[in-house]
């Protein structure tokens, strides 16, 4: 079939892309023998994409495809790579809960190296970390929330991480740091930890205690000293308002403070049996309000700008019904992008009483 090189002004849903959209950075933005949909040139139009190839299939554009009604994520669950991603997750989720088990009941070392490579190896069948949350915002259906929180804050750890720069080492370190981190929830009775509903004060008080709890855990495992650190301090705060010990900034280690932003996101976004999932704008809106003083400042931005832009054309609904796409992320305040709804825009920046309530 023949390719044609085409203007992304010429782009039109339902084109047959011949060759993979990169960005400048070399990141995939759309892969090759895929259709193109709205969501899709919007996510090429905030790159920056000037054009792109598709095959000339009876040479005539094509009729646009209908704009897909179905849930993205419900099209995103049924596909290959979510299948893998999940299969990958599962086996990760049972060797963590197995080699804990040996941990608490014999006192058998755990293997922080060969539980991070599980971890890597759910990551490698991600293509970029905008697709890791995507992934990450399928697969939400576990019963148990301490092995699959603190895989995600893992996973979310590492692509932190990667947005901050760090090297390879860091990352692998951080890994662990983040599936290591909660692991004192262990030695909390279970009807605290799993409750469904808010601690009473005592309940919490004891609920804080996972952290030295934690740190005890680890203290003669050979296992990172960075670990048993972040496992220790992962709720403390910039601010000195944080548990056990009300540490400042600087005595607050990077790989704590990467753990900390990806532990509150993670369990902000994730449902839990008393209250639904928050949307991850939402989330965003509350870190922003509240989290300057308690987080690492230039990590959380870095963070927050990152998570806004993976929601880059995708189809949302706000809070007065209205159901649109998101074409373009407001630098000043990333929780209030443009949505076009048909061939109108909505400018959230300068529509105060609307906002985002749910990402479709
Ligand atoms: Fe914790």
């Amino acid at each position: 079939m023949e390719i044609r090189h085409i203007g992304l002004n010429d782009a039109v849903s339902g084109m047959l892309v011949a060759e993979d959209v990169l960005n400048d950075a070399g990141q995939l933005i759309f892969p090759a023998e895929a259709r193109l949909t709205e969501k899709a040139i919007a996510r090429m139009r905030f790159h920056s994409i000037a054009g792109l190839s598709i095959y000339a299939e009876g040479g005539e554009s094509l009729p646009p495809v209908e704009e897909e009604r179905e849930s993205y994520f419900e099209k995103l669950r049924d596909s290959e790579e979510y299948v893998e991603f999940n299969e990958r997750f599962d086996d990760v989720v049972t060797a963590f809960e197995q080699e804990m088990m040996k941990a608490m009941k014999k006192g058998i070392n755990t293997d922080g190296v060969s539980m991070s490579n599980g971890v890597k190896k759910i990551l490698g069948t991600c293509r970029s970390g905008i697709q890791v949350f995507d992934l990450l915002h399928c697969n939400r259906n576990y019963e148990e929330v301490i092995y699959a929180h603190s895989i995600n804050v893992a996973i979310i750890s590492a692509v932190l991480g990667g947005w901050l720069g760090f090297s390879n080492n860091d990352i692998d370190i951080l890994i662990q740091c983040g599936l290591y981190h909660d692991i004192g929830k262990l030695a909390i009775p279970k009807k605290i930890v799993d409750k469904p509903g808010i601690l009473t004060p005592e309940e919490y008080k004891i609920m804080t205690t996972h952290t030295t709890k934690g740190y005890n855990i680890l203290k003669n495992m050979n296992v990172d000293k960075r670990v048993k650190l972040t496992a220790m301090l992962h709720h403390e705060r910039c601010d000195g308002s944080g548990y056990p010990l009300g540490a400042v900034e600087r005595q607050i280690d990077k790989y704590t403070k990467v753990v900390a932003i990806a532990d509150v996101y993670e369990a902000m976004t994730a449902p839990r049996k008393y209250r639904k999932a928050r949307c991850p704008f939402d989330a965003i809106k509350i870190f922003e309000s509240n989290g300057l003083a308690l987080f690492d400042t230039k990590y959380l931005m870095t963070f927050l700008e990152n998570i806004a832009m993976c929601y880059m054309g995708y189809r949302v609904k706000l809070n007065d019904g209205t159901i649109g796409t998101i074409v373009y992320m407001n630098r000043q305040d990333e929780t209030r992008p443009m949505i076009q709804v048909g061939s109108e825009y909505i400018d959230l920046f300068r529509s105060p009483k609307l906002y985002i309530e749910e990402i479709l």
